[in-house]
C-alpha cells in the first residue's frame, strides 16, 4: 500500500432516515482508519461538519506516524527518541523529503547542494532595509521567503523535478539567512553573510551573533542544542501550518507561496508562537513574586481568556515525546551555558502544579514542545519573538515533504471545504435613503 493508493477496508453504514449509506473505510497502516465520505453528498444531500477538523482526514500521507495517546512521534516509521539521539538536522531533512535515510554520498551530496545556497541575493538586502527596526522577524521571515520567488522563475515549475529540488534546495539554505538577517535588522547591527565551512546550526548562530569588529566562536554545545530542537520540530503531521501549506500549494501556486503562508500560520501564539508567549507568562510569573499556583488558577478560570501556553495539544492527550526531550536538553543547555535558570526554576514548578491540578488532568493538558523550547532558545542567546522564526527553520523540511507528497498524490484536489450556511435567506437590496 502507498500514501497514494491506500487500502479499504470493507464499508461502514450510514442511516440517514429511510436511506441506507455503505461508505467505504480507507485503512491506514498503523492509528485511525477512516471513513470515506467524498460520495457522501452526492449520494445524500448532506456534507459532514467538523470546526477545527479535529475529526477529519484531509489526505493520506506516508511521512509521519503520531498516536497522541501513548505519545508516539514518528518521522518516515523511526522513532523521534533515536532521530534526536543519533541523526543530525540535514539527515532528518533528507529522510523526511526523500523518504528514506541517506547513504553517506546521498547524505554528501545534499549537505554540500545545501551549503551551495546559503547566500541570499544581494538585493534583498534592500527588502530588510525597507522594514522598520521594530517589525516583528516571523512577518519578515514569511515575506522574505515569498520574495525570494521573484528571483528565481523556476520557482514555478512546480511539476518538473529538477526545478523542484533546486527550490527545496535553496530553500532550506536561504531560510537561516534570512531569519538571521531580520534579527540583524532588529538589532541595527550589519548583516553577517554565512559561513559554508560551518554546520547548519552553527551557521545560523553565527549569522546571529557575529558581528564584524570582533571574532565569533559558536559553542559546539549550544549548536548541538539547536539542531535537536530543529529535529524535534521538523515535522508533526498535518497541523494548521502544515495544512495552510498544503492547501496554499494545492492551488498550484509555487512553493515559496506556500511555505510564506506555513510560516504565516506557525506565527500564531495557539501554534508556534507559543514559545515566545510560555517566557512571556514565564517573566510575568516573576515579576508577580512566583506564586505559580495563582497563574494555573487564572488558566482555569472560564472568566479570563489566559490560557497556560506551553500546555495542552490537540493530539497529544498523555504526554508530548518532544517535550519530555527538549526538557532533558533543557537542563544540558542551561549548565553549558550557564544561563540564568530562574525561568526554568518557575517552569519546572509550574509543570509540577499543573500536573497535579484535576483541571488539567482531566483535560488531559500536560507540556507541549513549545513548554521548554523556549527556555533552550533563551539560554542560547535568541530574543523571545526569534523562537518561533527558529520553529520555522525546523518545520520547513516537514512542510516541503508534505507539500511534496501532495503534489505527487494523483488523490490531490484543490483545497475547498464546505460550509453549514446560517445567515440569511434571500432578500431585496435597499437604497441607502430607504435604510
Ligand atoms: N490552559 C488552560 N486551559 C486549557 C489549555 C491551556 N493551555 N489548553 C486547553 N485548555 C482547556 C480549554 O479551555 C478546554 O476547556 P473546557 O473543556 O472546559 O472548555 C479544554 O482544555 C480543551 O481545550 P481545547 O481548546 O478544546 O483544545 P484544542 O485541541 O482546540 O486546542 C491548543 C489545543 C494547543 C490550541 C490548546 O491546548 C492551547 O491553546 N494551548 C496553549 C497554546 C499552546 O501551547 N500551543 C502550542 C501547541 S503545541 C506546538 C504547536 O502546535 O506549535
Amino acid at each position: 500500500m502507498t500514501a497514494d493508493s491506500p487500502a479499504r477496508a470493507g464499508t461502514a453504514g450510514l442511516r440517514i432516515g429511510a436511506q441506507e449509506v455503505a461508505l467505504p473505510i480507507v485503512e491506514s497502516s498503523e492509528g485511525d482508519n477512516a471513513i470515506d465520505i467524498a460520495k457522501l453528498r452526492a449520494e445524500t444531500g448532506l456534507i459532514t461538519f467538523d470546526p477545527g477538523y479535529g475529526n477529519t482526514g484531509a489526505c493520506t500521507s506516508a511521512i509521519t506516524f503520531l498516536d497522541g495517546e501513548e505519545g508516539i512521534l514518528r518521522y518516515r516509521g523511526y522513532p523521534i527518541e533515536q532521530l534526536a539521539e543519533q541523526s543530525t538536522f540535514l539527515e532528518v531533512a533528507y529522510l523526511l523529503i526523500w523518504g528514506e535515510l541517506p547513504s553517506h554520498d546521498e547524505l554528501d551530496r545534499f549537505v554540500a547542494e545545501v551549503t551551495h545556497h546559503t547566500l541570499i541575493r544581494e538585493e534583498m538586502r534592500h527588502f530588510f532595509d525597507s522594514f522598520p527596526a521594530d517589525a516583528h522577524p516571523m512577518a519578515v521571515l514569511a515575506s522574505g521567503t515569498v520574495g525570494m520567488s521573484t528571483f528565481y522563475p523556476d520557482a514555478h515549475e512546480i511539476f518538473e523535478a529538477d526545478a523542484v529540488e533546486t527550490t527545496i534546495n535553496r530553500l532550506i539554505a536561504k531560510l537561516p539567512t534570512l531569519a538571521a538577517w531580520s534579527y540583524k535588522k532588529a538589532v541595527g547591527q550589519p548583516y553577517v553573510y554565512p559561513r559554508n565551512d560551518l554546520g547548519y546550526a552553527a551557521n545560523l548562530l553565527h549569522m546571529m551573533f557575529a558581528v564584524p569588529s570582533e571574532t565569533y566562536e559558536v559553542n559546539p554545545q549550544v549548536a548541538e542544542a539547536l539542531d535537536l530542537l530543529l529535529i524535534l520540530h521538523a515535522d508533526h503531521e498535518q497541523n494548521a501550518s502544515t495544512s495552510t501549506v498544503r492547501m496554499v500549494g494545492s492551488t498550484h501556486a509555487n512553493l515559496y507561496a506556500s511555505i510564506s503562508a506555513g510560516i504565516s500560520a506557525l506565527w500564531g501564539p495557539l501554534h508556534g508562537g507559543a514559545n515566545e508567549a510560555v517566557i512571556t507568562t514565564l517573566e510575568r510569573i516573576v515579576a508577580d513574586g512566583g506564586n505559580v499556583k495563582k497563574w494555573v488558577d487564572k488558566a482555569k478560570d472560564p472568566n479570563d481568556t489566559f490560557r497556560l501556553a506551553g500546555f495542552g495539544h490537540r493530539v497529544y492527550k498523555n504526554f508530548d515525546p518532544r517535550a519530555t526531550i527538549i526538557k532533558r536538553a533543557a537542563e544540558r543547555v542551561l549548565a553549558a551555558t550557564g544561563a540564568d535558570d530562574e525561568l526554568f526554576d518557575v517552569a519546572q514548578r509550574l509543570e509540577e502544579v499543573a500536573l497535579r491540578d484535576e483541571y488539567f488532568v482531566s483535560r488531559k493538558l500536560y507540556p507541549n514542545v513549545d513548554f521548554y523550547s523556549g527556555l533552550i532558545y533563551q539560554a542560547i542567546g535568541f530574543p523571545k519573538n526569534m523562537f518561533t522564526n527558529s520553529f520555522a527553520i525546523g518545520r520547513l523540511p516537514g512542510w516541503i515533504a508534505q507539500w511534496k507528497e501532495m503534489i505527487e498524490a494523483s488523490e490531490t484536489k484543490i483545497g475547498r471545504p464546505r460550509q453549514v450556511y446560517v445567515g440569511p435567506g434571500t432578500r431585496d437590496y435597499t437604497p441607502i435613503e430607504q435604510r
